[in-house]
């Protein structure tokens, strides 16, 4: 290869890497609905949001954690939380209204351009939330439910 294609395939590499999101579309729902509470890139809110950085990737490698992820935006999610020492209780909201491909979207997003680690996952699809959809919960149900999804990720 000449060394003028290499510079610029390298150029185009580090484009897209600086460019960010893989999944475009899901940043753009996450800056729109989500940022308020829990900040750019996710990064969260001391004593009201939590961080998304590093969980939403492990939830993505199981069918339970996979369910925890989808049942938390369907949902929403009320109760006492802790990450990294760090506790939080404010009400997350439910985003049920909100179409399938976009809750679909703004979880690749979180898993998949958030999360360095993201331990082999697939893409999350429309019809894997869709899905999700015929179990409603409260908030508190997720909140219980996080537990058993992270014990069975070994969390
Ligand atoms: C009004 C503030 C608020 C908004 C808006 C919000 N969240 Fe949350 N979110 C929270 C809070 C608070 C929690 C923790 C709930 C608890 O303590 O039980 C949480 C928890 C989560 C969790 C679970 C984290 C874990 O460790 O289990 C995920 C995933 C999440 N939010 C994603 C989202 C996404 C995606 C959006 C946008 C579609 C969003 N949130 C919008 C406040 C918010």
């Amino acid at each position: 290869m000449c060394v003028t294609a290499a510079a610029l395939l390298t150029s185009t590499a580090f484009a897209q890497s600086v460019a960010g999101a893989q999944y475009a579309a899901g940043k753009a729902f996450f800056d729109t609905k989500c940022v308020v509470c829990h900040q750019a890139g996710g990064k969260g809110q001391d004593g009201l949001a939590p961080p998304l950085t590093e969980l939403p990737g492990r939830y993505a490698a199981n069918a339970q954690g996979r369910t925890q992820l989808g049942l938390t935006v369907l949902n929403g999610m009320f109760g006492t939380i802790t990450i990294k020492d760090k506790s939080y209780n404010f009400k997350m909201p439910s985003f049920r209204g909100e179409s399938d491909e976009d809750l679909a979207s703004v979880l690749n997003y979180l898993v998949f351009d958030v999360n360095a680690k993201h331990a082999g996952a697939k893409p999350f699809t429309a019809a894997e939330v869709k899905a999700l959809r015929a179990t409603e919960m409260d908030g508190a149900q997720v909140r219980a439910h996080r537990d058993a999804a992270l014990k069975s990720l070994g969390l």
